[in-house]
């Protein structure tokens, strides 16, 4: 084997050492503008576009509540009694979903916009009013798959730049993995 020597070995980079200090001016910054609330300097310029992007996630949250409450009472009384009541278990969640969202809509000082008029043209799913239990099952699959793509979207464009917002859409994004999960079983079923 080759013997190294100083002329076939490269040298390391050198690293520039940048000392790790907190910015002084942002602290004392975020003493002031107290009508800011969570939102301090380290945030950065894309507040506007998270809010606008939980609150798409808000109307579509609020439509998949209401097409699974749809589906849970006209399902009642077809062939199978414990899918009907799992459409209602997945109402409740989506709802709780929203919640969350809202809540830190609020946090980030924006406005949570629930207005009925603008909902199914906000959100990324569709409402749905099969009346056959296998079509309910089928859109609530392609509402599920399609949340699924927004929230994983969410995730890698927020990254670093929001970790509690991210930490929040990933906690979403697994309940809405296990909701697409159990509806295609019953699909196969
Ligand atoms: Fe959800
Ligand atoms: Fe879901």
């Amino acid at each position: 084997m080759a013997k190294h020597t100083d002329s076939n070995v490269k040298a390391l980079p050198v690293l520039e050492r940048k000392p790790m200090e907190l910015d002084e001016a942002a602290l004392e910054s975020a003493r002031h503008s107290l009508d800011e609330g969570a939102v301090t300097p380290s945030y950065g310029p894309w507040r506007e576009d998270v809010i606008k992007l939980l609150n798409d996630s808000l109307a579509t949250e609020l439509v998949c509540v209401l097409r699974y409450k749809r589906h849970h009472f006209t399902a009642d009384g077809l062939e199978s009694p414990k899918i009907a009541e799992e459409f209602l278990v997945h109402a409740n969640e989506e709802a709780a979903h929203a919640d969350r969202l809202a809540k830190r809509i609020v946090q980030l000082g924006g406005e949570p916009d629930f207005s009925p008029d603008s909902l199914s043209g906000r959100s990324h799913a569709a409402y749905d009013d099969s009346a056959d239990l296998k079509a309910m099952i089928r859109a609530n699959l392609v509402a599920e798959r399609v949340a699924i793509e927004a929230y994983s979207q969410m995730i890698a464009l927020i990254g670093d730049k929001d970790t509690t917002t991210r930490r929040m859409l990933e906690s979403i994004l697994s309940q809405e993995q296990e909701h697409a999960d159990e509806l295609s079983d019953w699909l196969e079923d």
